[in-house]
């Protein structure tokens, strides 16, 4: 007997998940550097072209999936066509890999949390974060637990777990109606204090001058689709996972899409707005100019933002706390959401209890992630996160599309689908979106991933180093895909739908 598949309580109840999800460390920890890295206000025009050519339409095909086929992304995907359930487990691997290393991130900003309190990072927070927090090690040393991490990502894999063994009602969308507020508060107190700093103008005109010149560098096209795919959470089975968690009736799908879109797009813009109003004070504190302060990846939130606490004229301790809170309530959001994706395909496909699933999938994750929390992590991650992110999320997000536009020739199903339950009706736009524009530009968006990889080892690191944990977090992704697709249903009614599935 298959039970009646969880519900959310309410349409808000949804989409303060779906924005929750989509809402994370990429907006307020990858966004501001990656924008000001490909060319400021240039950055903008491909970032809001990779949003209304792929980022939205796939969000909706996500959507329609997960809603029409009434399954998480593998059970949603077999249902689809018998061979397109390796696509679902291959997001769950995705999400396995990312899920591992997101959680360290959200830990690194529990401990900043706390440091906040007596500044601990003194007068150097660079030699603070590299050779006392993290003591990091060089490629291939292991180095050892760090304490300071290990302790918050145990506490953090805790909250998540325990939330997603409340279920979709009690568990995830509880934890996402408390957070989403706070995450609110937090972060608006903290751009309104950050715009009014002397000096904010000077950050915004950095981050906003646009270099049009930028514009012909295909890096940055491959950033802007990057950034996207990353940010909205496509290609990662959890949008088809929170779909299908709709009612038959009213799930209004398109104009979810929509508004979850925009809503991530428009915080996104506003992390950027207070990252760089932020920064812009530091540079005129120090007297120098802000391409001086601005530091790429890790740096910016956990060796600058340190930085502009210190040297704020009031209320230093409650800004790095505010700020920091932000990074651990947005990122908890999403951790939830990656980690759900995963329970939810487990117990479909083997019919596990959600504790069960959770305590076995998601304790694995968790397990898995501690290796992140040695002295070799920071690198490890660093080095994952590249990789599964071009040669994971976006080549599945290719494969995904190009199965179901070209391959199956499923879009005209899923659309009217879309329209049939939603008061926004798709144009035509949607469907050349995703015929034609989405993989012709993440085709070169991959074939430039590839060629960079190829041509020069990232951050120069050993390629021995790159081969085993890059191109090896990306293939474990797929491996992981293959391998759970080729185990048996536990039960295979489960692929039949359920009279109350179809009504
Ligand atoms: N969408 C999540 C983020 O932006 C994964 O961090």
């Amino acid at each position: 007997m298959v039970e009646q598949r969880e519900e959310w309580g309410s349409r808000a109840g949804f989409l303060l998940a779906a924005i929750g999800s989509a809402v994370g460390l990429g907006n307020i920890w990858r966004f501001p550097y990656v924008a000001y890295d490909n060319g400021g206000g240039a950055f903008l025009l491909p970032y809001l072209i990779a949003l209304l050519t792929a980022g939205i339409p796939l969000l909706v095909l996500e959507y329609s999936i997960g809603h029409r086929f009434r399954g998480s992304a593998p059970l949603a995907m077999r249902r689809l066509h018998r061979r397109a359930e390796v696509l679902g487990w291959w997001q769950v691997g995705v999400c396995f890999v990312i899920s591992s290393y997101y959680a360290v991130v959200i830990a690194w900003a529990v401990a900043y949390t706390g440091f906040s309190f007596d500044l601990s990072w003194g007068d150097d927070p660079e030699t603070f974060l590299f050779d006392s927090y993290w003591a990091a090690s060089e490629p291939w040393q292991l180095g050892g637990f760090r304490l300071g991490v290990l302790l918050p990502l145990v506490a953090i894999w805790l909250i998540t777990l325990g939330v997603l063994a409340g279920g979709v009602r009690r568990g995830v969308e509880r934890a996402n109606r408390i957070l989403i507020p706070l995450l609110l508060v937090t972060f608006g107190v903290l751009v309104v204090r950050a715009v009014t700093l002397p000096g904010a103008t000077a950050g915004l005109d950095a981050l906003f001058s646009p270099d049009w010149s930028a514009l012909t560098d295909s890096s940055i096209w491959v950033s802007a689709y990057g950034q996207i795919f990353f940010s909205l959470s496509v290609g990662f089975a959890i949008m088809i996972t929170y779909a299908s968690y709709l009612p038959r009736r009213g799930a209004d799908l398109t104009t979810n899409a929509f508004i979850a879109g925009f809503a991530n797009s428009s915080f996104e813009l506003l992390a950027g707005i207070g990252v760089f109003a932020a920064i812009g004070f530091l540079a005129g504190a120090q007297a120098v100019a802000v391409d001086e302060v601005a530091a790429g990846g890790v740096g910016l939130a956990f060796v600058v933002f340190p930085a502009i606490v210190s040297e704020l004229p009031a209320f230093n301790r409650l800004f790095g706390v505010l700020f920091f809170a932000s990074l651990v309530a947005a990122g908890l959001s999403s951790l939830i959401s990656i980690t759900e994706a995963s329970t939810s395909a487990v117990m479909d496909k083997f019919g596990w209890s959600r504790r069960r699933a959770v305590a076995v999938f998601g304790g694995a994750t968790a397990l898995t992630s501690l290796v992140f929390s040695t002295g070799l992590g920071p690198t490890l991650l660093d080095v994952v996160d590249n990789f599964v992110n071009s040669f994971g999320v976006a080549v599945v997000g290719l494969v995904e599309v190009i199965a179901l536009a070209w391959v199956l020739r499923r879009l005209g199903e899923l659309r009217r689908h879309a329209d049939q339950v939603s008061d926004l009706p798709l144009g035509r736009w949607w469907t050349v979106a995703l015929v034609a524009v989405t993989p012709l530009l993440l085709g070169a968006v991959t074939l430039g991933n590839l060629r960079r990889e190829l041509t020069e080892p990232y951050e120069g690191l050993p390629t021995s180093f790159l081969a085993v944990f890059g191109w090896g977090a990306a293939l474990l992704a797929l491996a992981i895909g293959v391998a759970f697709t080729a185990r048996p249903w536990h039960d295979p009614s489960r692929l039949e739908f359920t009279p109350e599935e179809i009504a």
